[in-house]
């Protein structure tokens, strides 16, 4: 009894039907009522206890086999139908090929400001997108009436009664804050992340960007020291042939601040439509980090100093690859993105 099932098996899986009339007969044959599973089954019955199991066994795999192969030949028969008697499977065809996805320019750029600092020996450090008032503002010094507080900059979450509110980070400087309160010098890490603004989207602004945070905090740490880090990364980034200028400035969490420029690496300094014929671009915001801010963090303002600078990513990758609108970045436009798979 067993061989025959056995035997019809196989019979099921070498069967081919090439029009639906062999296809009805299969069906017929093997799983209408009076089929030959239908007969099978009744026959458990009259098996002997101790094989009833192995023969229930190959039954049911006889009736999974004949159903699957039912399916199978029902759907090629109709997909053969469907083209008026023709397949339109032709199996000779090149397979389609896989679309390779590549880099976002916003990681390229980041990467590679990561490394240039990983070589002098910048760690990354990372903190959240959703900050309180003490790590985005107060610790870093802003006066409680700063602008940079305002409805206007800020996305806010909730303010209740008597907490620190709670906001979108604007700039990734909170994570110095979380840095150095967390943490004995010397450090010296680079924190990269997405910032929020509460601006109108245009080409030149968004309501979120990238940036990344750099902090050096040790005994003796000076402004020449900043100066030699930063003529490092944008010779490294822009090219060696690249020239530094400080411009002083002012942020609440340095003392002195400045805003660096790099020479115009599109026509290296005799001006363009990219430098507004200045020669010169601005690509961060720096300074010897405020004695105030080292004090609100727990570190001694007496025995260290150090310096922090931060640079927005978007407009890193908008310089080096002459991009002249923000919003392509967010926009997910295939065409625009896959420029950059060869870097
Ligand atoms: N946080 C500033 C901004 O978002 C950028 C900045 C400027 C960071 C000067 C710094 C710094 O660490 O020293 O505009």
């Amino acid at each position: 009894m067993q061989d025959k099932i056995k035997q019809l098996i196989s019979e099921v899986d070498n069967y081919v039907a090439s029009t639906k009339d062999q296809l009805e007969a299969f069906r017929l044959k093997y799983l209408s009522k009076k089929g030959v599973l239908t007969d099978l089954f009744s026959e458990m019955k009259n098996i002997p206890v101790e094989h009833r199991k192995d023969f229930g066994l190959l039954v049911n795999e006889l009736k999974t086999k004949a159903e699957e192969k039912f399916q199978l030949a029902m759907t090629g028969l109709e997909s053969v139908s469907d083209s008026g008697g023709h397949s339109d499977l032709d199996l000779s065809l090149p397979a389609e090929p896989y679309v390779l996805g590549s880099r976002h320019p916003i990681s390229i750029t980041r990467n590679r400001i990561l490394s240039i600092f990983g070589r002098i020996g910048f760690t990354v450090a990372q903190g959240p997108e959703i900050e309180d008032d003490w790590h985005n503002f107060t610790a870093l010094n802003f006066p409680e009436n700063h602008p940079a507080r305002d409805m206007q900059d800020t996305f806010f979450i909730e303010q209740r009664e008597g907490t620190d509110s709670i906001a979108l980070r604007t700039h990734t400087s909170s994570i110095q804050v979380r840095v150095m309160e967390t943490t004995k010098p010397p450090i010296r890490i680079l924190a990269p992340g997405r910032v929020y603004r509460n601006e109108a989207i245009s080409a030149r602004a968004h309501c979120f960007f990238h940036q990344v945070e750099g902090l050096y905090i040790d005994e003796g740490v000076s402004f020449a020291d900043m100066k030699q880090t930063l003529l490092y990364f944008s010779r490294e980034m822009f090219g060696a042939e690249t020239k530094i200028r400080l411009r002083p400035s002012y942020f609440p969490f340095t003392e002195p601040s400045a805003e660096m420029d790099v020479t115009c690496s599109i026509c290296k300094g005799k001006g363009c439509n990219v430098c507004k014929y200045t020669g010169w671009l601005e690509i961060l915001g720096c300074g010897m980090v405020d004695p105030n801010v080292l004090t609100n963090c727990g570190i001694d303002a007496e025995k260290y100093t150090g310096f922090a600078f931060g640079m927005g990513i978007e407009r890193i990758a908008m310089l080096r690859h002459d991009v002249k609108d923000l919003r392509l970045f967010s926009e997910n436009d295939v065409r625009f993105l896959k420029q950059f798979s060869g870097e």
